[in-house]
């Protein structure tokens, strides 16, 4: 791992000191306010997890606040910077990227009108449109528009993100949720309002008509204050601040979970729910998971790919109890996928349904430390099913906080003299490391009072701080010719990892100049791959390398056994 990591920076850097990226964490959003009785604690998420963000060079990585990854087959992202700028990148599908010239990028595009505000939600439906809500209520959409998904009374696609206003002026929307066709926002005061295809009375107006622009959505749901709204592909919850689940729209599988398969016109509350206080829920294609205050987990609706978790395939028309241990969670599921996930308070992740293809009829423990992993690496698409929040300001690692330790008078007890200058270590890391010559040392001998300056004389002082250096940082920063050098402290110490990292580096270096030191080095070191490759190089450059100084300077056996081995190989031959 630590190999892999070094090979690939100094592939990339090779002639630069190794730069440190900071691996990229991501901390879940804030909870909604009805969650945070839960206690879910924020966990990290590593995005390396991601493959699409790997176009992201380290420096537009740190950059990155929120990230959001979506589209049919998952190919394009949306992220905003610390500096609240926008941009996306992926393919141009009906315009989803925003970016007005719907032209594909794999080059991030900055979004601008959206310059200096804070996203607080965005959600995307299969056309793709993609919904975001900011930090001051204003929603803005783009994308496929032939429903009106979008809700600015037209049809046409947007190419660029158009503020949504029609029925919101006065309102503050604080949550998207976008079914394959059609939408739905929360605003500030618990008022739903949606539009879009309404096929199947997803829009909750007691009709089938598409609805143009924003409609609040009345009925049962008139003069309560929902909290949570989510969307399947073409249905439509809503959760409400006691705790009550309404749905409407497609049924056909029981997605709705009121007990029948008829398809609902207008809200419909789940009744079977009586009783329990509901305090998160999300719908996958056409299936819902939900989550009590209590920590009971309940799903129901389409089960083909066991997505419900109950052990079988079968549908549910009404919500079941899955998963009865005592442990609360956070659920996840995405309308695009059969995925479902849930992560205990403890921090265990499962997933369940369509994983990668199989079916999963039970929760299996991964090995995942966020539900966001489980969608990244199993779900297919690979989406992810909310605005993830990347922070990495207020968190280091502990190999971080080590790393920056490394060669700090401030904080140092103990110092190496080498060649006159000094390089400033901690006994306590040394005394720790994985350094079978330093551990010994202090294990046997040191005591408190002992002097503090260790004098080298052995090693020059570049190679002895990079050995050093290694201990604390698992990197080598060191030119070819040095890092001969240090091949020799690490055959002398036995630290075979370090000397595999030194033959890299030599092999990266080698030059017809050098190529003939550089095997002398590998003889004399022991260092039986190093020796091949550079004696392969001195043989397939062998009259530039034989017009060296080194090759003259070379003692005698060596070059007769040299010369002896080349003729073996055909070197001589014409
Ligand atoms: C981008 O998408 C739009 C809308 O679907 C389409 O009209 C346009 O031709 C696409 N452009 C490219 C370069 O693919
Ligand atoms: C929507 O567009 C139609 C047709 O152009 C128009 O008659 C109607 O007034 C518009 N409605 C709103 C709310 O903008
Ligand atoms: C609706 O959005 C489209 C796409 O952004 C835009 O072309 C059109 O002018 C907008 N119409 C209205 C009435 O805002
Ligand atoms: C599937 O499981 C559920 C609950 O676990 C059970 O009620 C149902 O009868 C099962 N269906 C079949 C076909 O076994």
């Amino acid at each position: 791992m630590v190999l892999l990591t070094l090979a690939h920076r100094l592939h990339q850097h090779h002639h630069l000191l190794l730069i440190s990226s900071l691996p990229l964490f991501i901390q879940f959003p804030p909870p909604l306010p009805h969650q945070e009785k839960l206690g879910l604690a924020g966990a990290m998420v590593d995005v390396s997890k991601w493959p699409l963000l790997s176009v992201l060079s380290a420096q537009e990585q740190a950059a990155v606040r929120q990230v959001y990854i979506f589209g049919t087959s998952a190919n394009e992202a949306i992220y905003i910077t610390h500096a609240n700028e926008v941009f996306a990148f992926g393919l141009n599908c009906s315009g989803c990227l925003g970016t007005g010239d719907s032209v594909s990028t794999i080059v991030p595009k900055k979004l601008d009108f959206l310059q200096g505000k804070k996203v607080v939600s965005l959600s995307y439906g299969s056309g793709p449109h993609v919904l975001l809500a900011t930090e001051d209520g204003q929603l803005f959409a783009w994308g496929h528009n032939v429903y009106s998904q979008l809700g600015n009374n037209t049809t046409s696609a947007g190419l660029s993100p158009a503020l949504i206003t029609n029925n919101l002026q006065s309102k503050k929307v604080t949550e998207v949720a976008c079914g394959s066709h059609h939408s739905l926002a929360l605003t500030q005061d618990g008022e739903v309002f949606a539009w879009g295809y309404n096929n199947c009375g997803q829009v909750g107006s007691g009709s089938t008509t598409n609805q143009p622009y924003p409609r609040k959505v009345t009925g049962c749901l008139q003069g309560k204050a929902a909290v949570g709204i989510t969307c399947g592909q073409t249905s439509s919850l809503a959760l409400i601040d006691n705790g009550e689940v309404y749905g409407w729209g497609y049924n056909g599988n029981g997605q709705l979970g009121i007990g029948n398969n008829g398809n609902q016109l207008c809200p419909c509350r789940l009744a079977t729910l009586q009783g329990v206080c509901i305090q998160q829920v999300v719908a996958g294609y056409a299936h819902c998971l939900a989550l009590t205050d209590e920590g009971l987990l309940y799903a129901w609706g389409a089960n083909t790919y066991g997505q419900l978790g109950t052990r079988n395939k079968s549908n549910h028309l009404s919500p079941v109890q899955i998963m009865v241990d005592k442990e609360r969670y956070e659920v996840a599921a995405c309308h695009s996928t059969h995925t479902s996930a849930a992560k205990t308070q403890s921090g265990k992740v499962f997933m369940w349904g369509q994983c990668r293809g199989q079916s999963m009829v039970l929760p299996h423990l991964t090995h995942f430390t966020a539900t966001d992993d489980v969608f990244a690496c199993f779900a297919t698409p690979s989406v992810m099913w909310r605005l993830l929040s990347v922070e990495h300001d207020d968190f280091m690692t502990a190999s971080e906080a080590l790393r920056k330790e490394f060669d700090s008078p401030e904080t140092s007890d103990l110092k190496f003299s080498v060649d006159g200058k000094c390089i400033h270590v901690h006994k306590a890391v040394l005394k720790i490391s994985r350094c079978e010559h330093f551990r010994s040392m202090f294990r046997s001998q040191w005591s408190e009072g002992q002097q503090d300056v260790i004098e080298i004389g052995q090693f020059s002082y570049p190679v002895y701080r990079s050995f050093l250096q290694f201990l604390y940082t698992d990197t080598v920063e060191l030119p070819p010719e040095d890092a001969i050098g240090l091949l020799d402290l690490a055959t002398s110490y036995c630290e075979n990892q370090l000397k595999r990292l030194c033959q890299q580096i030599i092999k990266r270096g080698i030059t017809v100049d050098n190529a003939f030191t550089l095997l002398s080095a590998a003889i004399r070191y022991d260092a039986e791959d190093l020796e091949e490759f550079c004696f392969r190089f001195c043989v397939n450059h062998l009259t530039q390398v034989t017009q060296t100084t080194a090759f003259w300077q070379v003692d005698g056996g060596m070059l007769k056994e040299f010369i002896s081995r080349a003729s073996r190989c055909g070197a001589f031959k014409n």
